[in-house]
């Protein structure tokens, strides 16, 4: 099982950036967390700031993994080039967000992947990675 996830702009700052939405943990310390606990998955991760960087990876990876675990983070609301490419792929995508969305400002209400993913999974803290694994396992 090879599961690739991919997160988006400013994701690389977790553990720094506002840390009372995004909690106070690296996504690199949580990323080896995850490794041990799903030690039977081939886990891989890849974070970028740019757009185009991400539609080439979920490009890349679409066609022959398991699974994705997306988080386009702001392109989340923006980006209709990372919906298509969603809607292109072959892999089943599960959207993640850190935090619930729905519950924020009017602007994070609107998904430009939902429609395309597998299933969508938001809102309970880095929590929503581990959720979004197991629901490639079931
Ligand atoms: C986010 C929510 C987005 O609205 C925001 O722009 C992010 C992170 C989340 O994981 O909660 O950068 O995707």
């Amino acid at each position: 099982m090879k599961i690739i996830i991919i997160n988006g702009p400013n994701l690389n700052l977790l553990g720094k950036r506002e840390p009372d939405v995004y909690g106070a943990e690296t996504f690199e310390d949580y990323f080896s967390k995850l490794q041990i606990k799903f030690k039977d998955v081939d886990l891989e991760y890849f974070q970028s700031n740019i757009e185009g960087e991400l539609i080439s990876k979920i490009q890349e990876t679409g066609f022959t993994y398991d699974g994705i675990v997306l988080n386009a983070a702001a392109y989340t609301h923006t980006s209709v080039g990372i919906g298509d490419a969603v809607k292109a792929v072959k892999t089943p995508v599960v959207e993640v967000h850190i935090s619930n969305t729905h519950k924020r400002e009017e602007f994070r209400h609107v998904s430009h992947i939902s429609a395309a993913a597998s299933g969508v999974i938001l809102g309970f803290g880095l929590k929503s990675y581990d959720l979004a694994i197991e629901s490639f396992l079931l």
